[in-house]
């Protein structure tokens, strides 16, 4: 097992890699804990569980609303949840999302905790103490920040995965090493068949060496003011995709990353040679690289971007293999660039 913290403004949180659902109750305080789930992974690991109160949550992105806030914050009256009780969101990043907003704001606060149950959860979702839900079909339009106390990354529970699913964990392992580890790259340019065939030491270390590339950007800049945008690499498309055509978040990711690459090279930050590794990574993994999208829908959804300013939009480019920046791109570029791409 291996262990990161994250030094949060109002709490730390630590990172627990290789650790089992099984010695969860390790990680518990006395007095009362309530589980957080969904279907599947009660389904799937109950019997791993320590024996606690369960509030069970259906599954996919459109039940990740204040709807089920609401139906959550019933049930913890019900199970007369106080101050000093604890909640474990056990799950993937919708679980920990919903969990970590729920805990959050209850009683201004619960302490909570995540084990955390999908490559992408591991890797991205449940690190960083970004808690949210949805909002009129916005995504992670209401939520805090705030750290869990522990995250558990139980690699042994990524067996049961969708394959769909495992790969939309690459695409964010694939952002941590183009963003910031140009070693984290090669490797997975190497051992990508054993990452796919699950191979747990292999996976552990993509799992550890993501978490140190987000935990070191949250640690200099947990409220994203700045460092933190670059984790956005891929996404302002992503989003713009994922919400035109309803593909999973990691495959929309990965085009985006592909529309974010040739942007960094057309601007001439970016050698064509490490374009192209890039691409073919993606490829070699299975990921989308160009979706089925109409351009139009998506430069529509670009202009609607939580982060535009104006006729702007803030993206990260790359400037090599492991170094990433920040710039503001017309809108207009932008449109050019998506209808030549697509
Ligand atoms: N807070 C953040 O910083 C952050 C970062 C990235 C993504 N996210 C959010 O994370 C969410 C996506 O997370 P996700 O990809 O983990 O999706 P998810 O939570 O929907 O899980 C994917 C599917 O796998 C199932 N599942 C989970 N663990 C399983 C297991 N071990 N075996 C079998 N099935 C299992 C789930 O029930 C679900 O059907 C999105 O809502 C996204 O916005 C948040
Ligand atoms: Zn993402």
């Amino acid at each position: 097992m291996k262990v990161l913290e994250i030094h949060g403004s109002t709490s730390d949180s630590t990172i627990l890699i290789g650790e089992s659902l099984r010695n969860l109750q390790k990680y518990l305080p006395a007095g009362k804990v309530v589980i957080i789930t969904d279907t599947n992974v009660r389904h799937y690991y109950s019997k791993d569980f320590p024996s606690r109160e369960v509030i069970e949550i259906g599954t996919g992105e459109k039940i990740k609303d204040l709807d089920t806030v609401k139906d959550i914050y019933g049930k913890l009256l019900d199970l007369e949840i106080e101050r000093s009780s604890f909640i474990v969101g056990i799950g993937g990043g919708i679980v920990c999302d919903i969990a970590g907003f729920v805990a959050s704001t209850y009683l201004r606060g619960v302490r909570f905790g995540f084990v955390s149950s999908t490559l992408l959860s591991q890797v991205d979702a449940s690190i960083g103490g970004k808690n949210g839900v949805n909002y009129r079909g916005y995504k992670n339009m209401v939520g805090v920040f705030s750290q869990p106390e522990f995250v558990i990354c139980d690699i042994k529970l990524l067996e049961t995965l969708p394959e769909r699913e495992i790969l939309c964990g690459f695409a964010e392992v694939v952002k941590h090493a183009v963003i910031g580890d140009a070693d984290l790259f090669s490797y997975l340019e190497e051992h990508y068949e054993e990452a796919l065939g699950l191979n747990t030491d292999v996976i552990e270390k993509l799992v550890y060496d993501s978490i140190v590339i987000k935990s070191s950007i949250v640690n200099k800049d947990e409220k994203e003011k700045g460092e933190r945008r670059k984790l956005n690499f891929g996404h302002t498309f992503g989003h713009a995709i994922e919400k035109t055509i309803g593909i999973p978040h990691g495959e929309a990711v990965s085009a985006g990353m592909v529309v974010a690459t040739s942007l960094s090279e057309k601007r001439g930050h970016l050698p064509v040679k490490d374009a192209e590794r890039i691409k073919g990574l993606l490829k070699k993994l299975n990921l989308t690289t160009r979706p089925q999208v109409d351009p139009e829908t998506v430069v529509d959804a670009l202009r609607r971007d939580k982060k535009r300013k104006g006729d702007n939009i803030g993206f990260v480019l790359l400037q090599g293999i492991g170094s990433a920046v920040v710039e503001e791109i017309p809108i207009r570029e932008l449109e050019t660039l998506i209808k030549e791409l697509f």
